[in-house]
């Protein structure tokens, strides 16, 4: 199906939708009898299926070819090839390298493999010193308790991961991670250690970021009042690209891990920002989990596009975004220890593709990213379920389950599987009218009962989801997890002509924060310069402030 441009893709697709409107994924089951086996794609233990999408083998012809329309295969070419395809800052995003086990890969035109091997050894050393006792605390002890201080990309993925290979921790360590700047978050964590016996990690790739050098400076000033300043070489690491604002800091150099400006923030856990995952997993399981990654990159750099993952969830997403109008996307892992994975994929996605500019500049013509969310199930069953069956809106939904699972009871996880696959069945299959009026006088319920009841206990399904399912949750499958999600991403900021590696719409609250700082902490500081709306809120706040 040749398509010139990605307009005419896109217009094709929308005419193909009003084609299929009516048709339900019911209906697509019963006519298909293999529809199960081909929407699908294994990779090793992990299945894709994407079976309960409103998509027919047209629908995919379609959308194969925006991916064709929009030089799919060329722009992944030049994110792997090192290119600076974050146009704004000049820069390549080049993750994949950090967990590249293949040839040496390039980075606007310098080798970094060399580089990455050589600097996550020093990881990898340091992390087996904690580890086995030969690197001690100032007293002389094992240390118990890993601190990792950082926000965003420094935070979420470290945190994300520890909770999810909880099982994989070496017993007597503790982790923690602070990142806000209400003072409770460190203050609630300090409530749980021993600071003795504390490792604090200051992860930041900028070393200037406001919530992580106010924390850091004061885990910095407890341990000095506690341990006193000698302490301080001991009980600080510190992960970044500026060593000499870190140095500053005070942190011994053979303690600082460095990073490279190529590695975006929200795809640095695989960098010595994952020191503290490490640290807690141990460098074998640390190296599974980059291996899951570099899983995914040969997957998605190799496999044909109507079998690659992560280009059918990025082309699908686009489906529902772009051309069903769709606004927001839930990823609902079953899976409790996955609990921040949702929270991990809002800023994978919407920092990177939250954009109203393209690449050139000029206003996008499409939407961009929806709005992700999530909870694990079963807990979300109990929350928000309800729209997803019966709200006004749509909302297509990424289930995550492990077939077996660790350290949890077998009995427990079969319920689990069974509540997860009810939902994506249920979600899809809808209950109709007459269903529902069957099962009430089956009841026994009357004539007039049951027309009162019945409209509001039909599903109208034909509700849409992917199911993710591997054996385990294990290192490596969640490597692959989230490369999976990263380069899903990737893939529609392709289609969107956007570039995903940058984050300016960051910066204008920050920037208006550093001037009101001092306004706020100063209940005489004047509130004339400021937007009368500012001015009332502080000027209300002052009424409690000593
Ligand atoms: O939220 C903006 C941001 O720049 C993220 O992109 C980044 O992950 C986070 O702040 C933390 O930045 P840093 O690692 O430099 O402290």
């Amino acid at each position: 199906m040749p398509v010139s441009s990605p307009a005419a893709a896109l217009a094709a697709l929308e005419a193909h939708r009003v084609e299929i409107a009516h048709h339900h994924l019911r209906d697509l089951f019963a006519a298909d009898p293999t529809r199960a086996q081909r929407y699908r794609v294994e990779l090793d233990d992990l299945l894709f299926d994407y079976s309960k999408h409103r998509a027919t083998d047209v629908t995919l012809g379609h959308l194969i070819s925006l991916a064709r329309a929009v030089k799919l295969e060329d722009s992944r070419a030049a994110l792997f090839a090192g290119e600076a395809v974050n146009t704004t800052e000049e820069r390549a995003a080049l993750h994949m390298a950090l967990r590249n086990f293949g040839p040496a890969m390039q980075a606007n035109g310098e080798e970094v493999t060399a580089l990455v091997r050589k600097e996550r050894n020093r990881l990898y050393d340091f992390a087996r010193g904690i580890r086995d006792g030969q690197i001690l605390t100032a007293k002389g002890e094992r240390f118990a308790h890993i601190v990792n201080i950082g926000i965003g990309g420094s935070d979420l993925g470290p945190a994300m991961a520890a909770r999810a290979l909880s099982p994989f921790v070496q017993e007597g360590l503790s982790a923690h991670f602070v990142s806000n700047v209400d003072g409770a978050d460190l203050s609630d964590t300090l409530k749980l250690i021993d600071p003795s016996r504390a490792l604090f990690i200051i992860s930041s790739k900028t070393f200037t970021t406001q919530e992580t050098m106010a924390n850091a400076r004061s885990a910095r000033a407890l341990l000095v009042k506690n341990l006193g300043e000698a302490a301080i070489a001991d009980h600080f690491a510190a992960v970044s690209t500026k060593l000499d604002l870190v140095a500053e800091f005070g942190i011994a150099p053979t303690r600082v891990f460095a990073m490279w400006d190529w590695v975006g923030g929200r795809y640095s856990m695989w960098s010595s920002i994952g020191l503290a995952l490490a640290i807690l997993i141990g460098p074998d399981h640390f190296e599974d989990f980059l291996r899951g990654g570099f899983d995914i990159d040969r997957h998605f750099q190799d496999a044909p596009v109507e079998s690659n993952i992560p280009i059918l969830m990025g082309l699908l997403g686009a489906w529902y975004r772009n051309v069903w109008g769709y606004g927001s996307h839930a990823v609902i892992p079953y899976d409790q220890r996955l609990a921040r994975f949702p929270a991990y994929l809002q800023q994978l996605d919407m920092e990177s593709n939250g954009k109203s500019v393209t690449r050139e500049g000029k206003p996008v013509t499409l939407a961009t990213a929806p709005v992700i969310w999530g909870e694990p199930g079963t807990n979300g069953q109990h929350a928000f379920f309800q729209m997803l069956h019966q709200g006004t809106d749509i909302v297509p939904v990424d289930f995550i389950v492990a077939a077996q699972p660790i350290q949890a009871d077998a009995e427990h996880h079969a319920l689990l599987v069974a509540n997860c696959l009810a939902q994506s069945e249920a979600l899809m299959n809808g209950r109709t009218q007459a269903e529902i009026e069957a099962v009430l006088s089956r009841q026994g319920m009357s004539a007039t009962q049951i027309a009162r009841l019945a409209p509001h206990k039909v599903f109208a399904g034909n509700r849409p989801s992917s199911t993710i399912i591997y054996e385990r949750l294990n290192p490596r499958n969640l490597g692959r997890l989230v490369a999976l999600y990263e380069h899903k991403v990737f893939v529609q900021s392709v289609i969107w002509n956007i570039n995903a590696f940058d984050q300016w719409g960051v910066e204008l609250g920050k920037e208006v924060c550093n001037s009101l700082a001092p306004i706020v902490a100063d209940k005489t500081a004047s509130l004339g310069n400021l937007n009368p709306s500012t001015a009332a809120l502080i000027a209300w706040r002052r009424r409690f402030m000593p």
